[in-house]
């Protein structure tokens, strides 16, 4: 049994508690949670060691949306418009995921976690980032990716998905979980989409699908027109989408661990849609703002909880989750800053939980022990600006704790 004590101790439960002065028991889940005081009197045995000063505990930070096969870009990519960004990818594809070797995912990893990630839902397209994922000490759900919107060549790629997703299988454990991904609507024949989530509905992974990302993306799925039609003709002999958008989401009814990554481009009719299947929406602002100038509209969402994903360093110059936070914070200019600030360490915590199907992000007895510590640098005059402060100020954490050990 450990406890570890801070000035703020911030539980992004569903009352939103904060305990100034306060404490925690856990071994790999949470035991206890109360003030100082009361811990003392609870445990009188244990020993506490005194709360630093402007101490933060929180639960640790989940990063529920990146590509790490894609962590060797910096500066080759094109920005801008996502044509542009799609064209640079599969010209530069082959070169980039050379470059990003097991070695230099690792390190990408090891730097979440010192910037406080302790879970993560990784993209995998050809699971080259199977083994770093299994060799770090950050939880990961491991999201094996369908892709293909060609009928001739679904058979083949569906027996390539099902062998990544068997070779997943194979690593599972306490803190990686295989689960699937369906690349976008666009992308993937509905047989594949249908036969893919049959396969995660039977065995109850969870799912993630990118879903209408650009205007482009929109244009395409509705009315088979705009920059996506040169593509499709040149790129795969297509003149038509395979889907509409509502079609799509209809075949994820049922699936209890969904999420949906990005939605700038979503209907009122499409969030209905996903707000009745139960599902999380993977906000990435950076991602959108480097891609397509565009933007999640958070009033559209009502009643959809949103988390929080880096992308990959395909579309973003960081994965750590704190400088998402503070993208988050300016990108959303109309939203009051001490409340967005709020809602947003709720995203980059419990919500990621849920997008994930996790039993983590809440400081509450019973959750999983994933805790990280960081001071402020100086006093909070009024409490309920923790929650901006802690964004506008944390880089790097002092302690990771995943599974209630020092990772
Ligand atoms: C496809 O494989 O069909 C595809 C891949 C990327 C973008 C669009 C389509
Ligand atoms: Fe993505």
């Amino acid at each position: 049994m450990n406890i570890l004590s801070a000035k703020w101790v911030i539980t992004c439960d569903e009352n939103n508690s904060i305990i100034e002065n306060g404490a925690i028991v856990f071994s790999h889940k949470i035991i206890d949670i109360d003030t100082i005081e009361n811990i003392q009197k609870k445990y009188p045995n244990e020993k506490i060691e005194e709360a630093e000063e402007n101490s933060v505990l929180m639960p640790g930070l989940i990063n529920s949306h990146v590509h790490l096969e894609f962590s060797a870009n910096t500066t080759t990519l094109k920005y801008g418009n996502f044509l542009a960004w799609l064209n640079s990818v599969i010209k530069n594809r082959d070169t980039l995921i050379e470059k990003a070797t097991q070695k230099l995912i690792s390190t990408k990893l090891d730097r979440m976690k010192k910037t406080g990630t302790t879970t993560i839902g990784a993209i995998s397209s050809y699971s080259f980032d199977l083994e770093p994922c299994v060799k770090s000490p950050i939880n990961t759900v491991f999201f094996c990716e369908v892709i293909g919107s060609k009928a001739d060549m679904a058979d083949t790629l569906f027996a390539d998905f099902k062998s990544r997703l068997e070779g997943a299988k194979q690593s599972t454990s306490k803190n990686f979980i295989p689960a699937v991904a369906i690349h976008s609507p666009y992308s993937v024949h509905p047989f594949l989409v249908r036969e893919s989530l049959a396969l995660a509905k039977e065995e109850e992974l969870a799912v993630s699908t990118h879903f209408l990302e650009s205007p482009e993306e929109f244009e395409w799925l509705h009315k088979d027109e705009g920059l996506f039609v040169d593509f499709f003709k040149n790129f795969l002999n297509q003149s038509k989408a395979v889907t509409k958008p509502i079609e799509f989401l209809t075949h994820f009814s049922n699936v209890k661990k969904l999420s949906f990554t990005h939605c700038v481009e979503a209907s009122t009719d499409d969030f209905r849609k996903i707000k009745s299947l139960g599902a999380i929406i993977n906000h990435c602002p950076t991602s959108n703002r480097v891609l397509n100038n565009s933007k999640l509209d958070l009033s559209k969402l009502e009643g959809i909880d949103f988390s929080i994903g880096t992308d990959g360093l395909s579309s973003n110059n960081s994965l750590s989750m704190f400088d998402e936070l503070r993208t988050a914070l300016m990108v959303h200019s109309n939203e009051n800053i001490i409340e967005l600030s709020q809602k947003l360490l709720k995203a980059a915590t419990v919500n990621g939980s849920r997008a994930l199907g996790l039993n983590k992000g809440v400081l509450e007895v019973q959750k999983d022990a994933d805790i990280i510590s960081f001071n402020l640098p100086d006093e909070i005059e009024d409490k309920e600006d923790l929650a901006m402060q802690i964004i506008l100020h944390t880089k790097f954490v002092n302690k990771t704790i995943i599974g209630g050990v020092v990772a």
